[in-house]
């Protein structure tokens, strides 16, 4: 599929550039990389390639969507960011939003994401039940992402790698506990903690174990494990992809 971007101002990039750098200054001075990804994150991965509805288009802002379950704690990420929003009204929600995901990886020290402005904001938030549900196996997550969202295997276990940052708290998904020991650094680690069974103070979901017992996704994590470059260049273009959902499809 051909991607032709939308031409933004010259004005409307530097505000881009600007916005980058408060959020580097911001995200690193409040450890809140892994809130901010996840906003991302939740924000993209309600697309719905039959429908062509949901997706990064600044819906977060409504409390409506804040209030899904899955995104509970969300309302935080909105919070802390809205006063660097406020010094930037010629971006939009959307491309913020986005922008705050590909700044959290970056700043921990992972990949640099690409990042294309021009999406707009949708005046109303998709339908709740749309993101992956973290009891269930791999065939659940290849409808949520393959079939809804129109990502790939590779993608799926790239992008699982996102849990190399942050936890789960109890009161927001009843879940408790990090991926790895260092959960404010980017790195293979979860592939690592994941093939090496660890589980001392650590956490794994259903839809982290299931990337081990599945014949197709199992090769990744394993090749993920032994190679961060290669776990870097697939993540950086499966977190594009992801950014990108339902924008620009020419
Ligand atoms: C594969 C399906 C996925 C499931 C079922 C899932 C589920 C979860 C759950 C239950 C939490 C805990 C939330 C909390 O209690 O605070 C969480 C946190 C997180 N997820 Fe995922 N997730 C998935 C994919 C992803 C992807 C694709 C990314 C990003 C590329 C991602 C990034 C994160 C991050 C960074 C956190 C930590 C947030 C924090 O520390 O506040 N997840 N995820």
């Amino acid at each position: 599929m051909v991607k032709s971007y939308p031409a933004v101002s010259a004005e409307y990039l530097k505000a881009v550039e600007k916005a980058k750098r408060k959020l580097r200054g911001f995200i690193a001075d409040k450890h809140c990389a892994p809130l901010m990804l996840r906003v991302a994150w939740h924000s993209a991965g309600t697309y719905d390639t039959a429908s062509k509805t949901g997706g990064p288009f600044g819906t977060m802002r409504f409390k409506a969507e804040q209030s899904h379950g899955a995104n509970n704690g969300l309302d935080i990420a909105i919070r802390l960011l809205e006063p660097i929003k406020e010094q930037f009204p010629i971006l939009s929600y959307a491309d913020f939003y986005q922008l705050a995901g590909v700044v959290a990886v970056e700043v921990t020290g992972g990949p640099e994401v690409p990042f294309h402005p021009g999406r707009e904001d949708k005046p109303e938030p998709p339908v709740e039940g749309r993101l992956p549900d973290a009891t269930k196996g791999s065939d659940h997550l290849r409808e949520v992402f393959g079939v809804q969202m129109g990502l790939s295997d590779q993608d799926i276990v790239a992008l699982s790698g996102g849990h190399t940052l942050g936890k789960c708290h109890k009161e927001r998904s009843g879940f408790e506990g990090p991926w790895t020991h260092n959960p404010l650094i980017f790195d293979n680690s979860y592939f690592k903690v994941l093939l090496s069974g660890e589980t001392e103070g650590l956490l794994r979901l259903p839809s982290d174990s299931t990337l081990l017992t599945d014949p197709v996704f199992r090769p990744l994590v394993e090749k993920y494990a032994a190679d961060e470059d290669a776990f870097f260049a697939d993540y950086a273009e499966a977190h594009m992809r992801l950014s990108e959902l339902g924008f620009s499809e020419a």
